[in-house]
């Protein structure tokens, strides 16, 4: 069957009509939209959305739209939203390198996204991602089942141990923060940042936990911010990105950067894949052989270079970093609470938290718009 046949329809009575390009998770999102009195239109093909069936779909008449990272929301797309009646996009994610903000605003569209509520999921999957390839879990994974294990040998899948290292954050936000947190109070590492400000949240907490360190008359851990993109590729043990993808952190990461890191480095990617020149960094992982890389987003989803899938220093995921069934409930619930909430004429959040939103009686307001900024005479 073609995607184009596989929407399911709930409350069709009503013609205040909103789509969703894809299936949520969970029961609470499609309750709240249809309590909130729309019609909703869902795509529960697994293929992705082409641009013609989005442009169909949205029609004459449409007020909003939930989306994916998969589909490119550009002026196009917002222009046709915008004629239908369109007041609102939700992008199912916190990254909007797939939206055109600008076209967005220009056509009056107020944008959201799911910030914050995958935060701890991600980071915990860059974490999962930094001890599969310090620990080679993967590649021993599939040498036992090839039946290749004969007992245990001193030398067996010697990996590398983590306290004690150097790890590079590069982009220090919201999800650079918490897994800097979990990798320094969880393994003792040390930290080299990369980001246009200085962190003072990170910075303090290392202070802090260096107290309760001599408390237990153990050394020190030691934080520091660079300038430099070069300084922390050389001294870091362990690199981890985290900047959203724009025209800045478009190949961040080429043949230059992995040439100065260590050979014995670990490049960890949960943010997006054009973060990194993806061929480069297959031609450094083949060549060599200590370097590991743990991926969970690239360059041109779903496509992953063959090269990168047949070498045993890198562990592939297929961009699940945020694919807890909490957060990816708690991501449907706020981008159905930006739908109803921009329909409804609720005041903007002003607040970076959206968990409140989670609770029962929710704040009457739109959790998470990004151009609110140029959106401010939006409900004249
Ligand atoms: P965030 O809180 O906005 O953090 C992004 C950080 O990157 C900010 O600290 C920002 O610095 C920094 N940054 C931006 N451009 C930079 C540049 N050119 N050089 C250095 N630092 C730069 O975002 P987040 O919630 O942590 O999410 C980060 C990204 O992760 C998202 O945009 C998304 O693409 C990705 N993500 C992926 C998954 C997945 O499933 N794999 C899940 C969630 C998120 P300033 O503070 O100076 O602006
Ligand atoms: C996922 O990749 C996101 O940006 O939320
Ligand atoms: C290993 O299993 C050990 O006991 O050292």
């Amino acid at each position: 069957m073609s995607t184009q046949n596989r929407w399911k329809i709930y409350n069709p009575s009503s013609d205040l009509r909103i789509l969703v390009t894809k299936m949520l998770p969970g029961q609470i999102w499609i309750d709240l939209l249809i309590n909130a009195g729309l019609r909703v239109e869902v795509n529960t093909s697994e293929e992705l959305t082409p641009k013609r069936i989005l442009l169909k779909k949205i029609g004459n008449n449409c007020m909003g739209v939930i989306g994916q990272l998969t589909e490119t929301w550009d002026a196009e797309l917002f222009k046709a939203l915008k004629k239908a009646g369109g007041k609102v996009y939700c992008n199912y994610a916190v990254g909007v390198d797939n939206v055109d903000l600008n076209a967005a605003t220009e056509y009056q569209i107020a944008v959201g996204n799911t910030p914050g509520i995958l935060t701890e999921t991600t980071a915990e999957m860059a974490l999962a991602l930094t001890l599969a390839c310090a620990r080679r879990i993967v590649e021993s994974d599939q040498y036992l089942r090839a039946d290749q294990f004969k007992g245990w040998l001193p030398g067996l899948f010697l990996g590398e141990r983590l306290k004690g290292k150097t790890l590079g954050i590069i982009g220090t936000g919201r999800i650079g923060l918490k897994y800097a947190k979990m990798m320094s109070y969880g393994f003792k590492v040390n930290l080299i940042y990369y980001s246009r400000r200085k962190n003072e949240e990170l910075e303090n907490s290392i202070v802090r936990f260096n107290y309760l360190l001599k408390e237990n008359n153990e050394n020190p851990i030691s934080i520091k911010k660079s300038d430099s993109l070069k300084e922390l590729l050389i001294k870091a043990d362990i690199v981890s990105l985290h900047v959203p993808l724009n025209n800045e952190t478009n190949h961040l990461i080429q043949t230059e950067h992995l040439s100065i890191m260590k050979d014995t480095a670990i490049l960890i990617n949960t943010s997006r894949g054009a973060v990194i020149h993806e061929a480069a960094l297959a031609e450094h992982c083949a060549k060599n052989k200590n370097f590991k890389a743990g991926l969970d987003v690239f360059e041109n989803e779903p496509v992953v270079n063959d090269k990168l899938k047949k070498l045993k220093n890198v562990t592939l995921t297929p961009h699940i970093a945020s694919a807890t069934r909490w957060t990816r409930e708690a991501m449907a619930k706020i981008a159905a609470l930006n739908i109803s909430g921009i329909i409804n004429e609720f005041p903007f959040w002003d607040k970076e938290d959206v968990e409140p939103f989670l609770e029962k009686g929710s704040p009457r307001a739109v959790p998470s718009i990004i151009n609110k900024q140029v959106l401010d005479r939006f409900y004249d």
